[in-house]
């Protein structure tokens, strides 16, 4: 009820009577009430106002479920929802979900991680109020080897979500970052269940950096977030919906041909490093090359400066610009 609350008095520019509410709702005018109040304790301000109604004035960088609910266009990413103020790490809490059996775009929000987890068993920083942490769980039917594509075509969402909430160049450093002005700001984290030929269920965890202010000296060369680029504070539940939006959409590709031959195109016009010399940090040897773009399997094309074309398989290597992170 307090999504559909909401959502009304998004929609509406001005007032709501108390008992159109009551009418379309079913409720008594006691129950529209106490959610107004939850509304307002939540930080909305809601101008209450006798005989007229209730005018929502503003809506605060909230991140609760009614929040993120209110704002989805999407028909299956989100909307099954959890929402906590607090988790161990999403990622884990999705495949929990997994095992009990909860469905394919199923979405879990936290507001604050203890123990938020990176690629290559790094630890990720996770304090409330300003980020976003959140896990998609996904049940496609692709054979294994076809998952790691998932976190291209996540990147491409996290992407084309970022610029259209903020205007910024937001560009992917292949394979699981996404970065602005050249510095990074989200990561993203996928794991999967399989057996066999066959996956149970995927988890692509996303950490997006929106409205910190700062960042730790140890990485404030490298990371960056949402307001510091964009001088301005950004929506975390808009957002959100936003990705999943634009993750329906590509994701929806991607199942069609269970590969990124109909992404390829628009993932390049997102790379970063798209026709720039990189630096290939392969276990077998480290190397600079030319970055070509991806091939349908998500695989980096990178032709050495000798000349010869080779294939990088996004886990096997970490790619560098020559001059530093991206
Ligand atoms: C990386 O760049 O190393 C990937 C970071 C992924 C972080 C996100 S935050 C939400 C989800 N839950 C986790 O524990 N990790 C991912």
């Amino acid at each position: 009820m307090k999504t559909k609350i909401l959502t009304i008095l998004k929609e509406q520019p001005g007032f709501v009577s108390g008992q159109a509410l009551c009418g379309w709702l079913g409720v008594s005018r006691t129950a529209v009430w106490k959610v107004i109040k939850q509304l307002e304790e939540e930080g909305y301000v809601i101008e209450a106002v006798r005989n007229k109604g209730y005018r929502l004035v503003e809506a605060a960088d909230v991140m609760t479920e009614a929040e993120i609910g209110s704002r989805l266009c999407t028909e299956r990413m989100g909307r099954s929802l959890v929402y906590l103020p607090q988790t161990d790490s999403t990622n884990i809490y999705a495949r929990k979900l997994a095992q009990k059996g909860y469905p394919d775009g199923t979405l879990v929000v936290a507001e604050s991680q203890t123990a938020g987890k990176g690629r290559r068993g790094r630890n990720w920083s996770s304090p409330a109020g300003s980020s976003i942490y959140m896990s998609l769980l996904l049940r496609p039917d692709i054979p294994p080897y076809c998952a790691s594509m998932i976190t291209l075509v996540a990147g491409m969402a996290v992407s084309q979500a970022v610029g259209e909430m903020t205007g910024l160049p937001a560009r992917i450093k292949w394979p699981n970052d996404v970065v602005v002005n050249g510095r990074k700001i989200c990561g993203i984290l996928t794991e999967m269940s399989t057996e066999m030929e066959s996956i149970h269920y995927i988890v692509t965890g996303i950490g997006i950096n929106v409205n910190q202010q700062d960042f730790p000296e140890e990485i404030m060369a490298t990371a960056t977030s949402l307001r510091i680029e964009a001088a301005k504070k950004i929506s975390r539940s808009a957002l959100i919906a936003c990705t999943m939006a634009w993750f329906e959409v590509y994701y929806d590709q991607f199942l069609k041909t269970k590969d990124l031959s109909l992404l390829k195109a628009g993932y390049e016009t997102m790379l970063a490093n798209m026709g720039q010399e990189v630096l290939v940090l392969d276990p077998d040897g480290t190397y600079k090359g030319i970055c070509r773009g991806i091939d349908e399997a998500g695989r980096l094309l990178v032709d050495t400066l000798e000349g010869e074309p080779k294939r990088v398989l996004s886990g096997e290597v970490s790619v560098r610009g020559i001059y530093g992170y991206v």
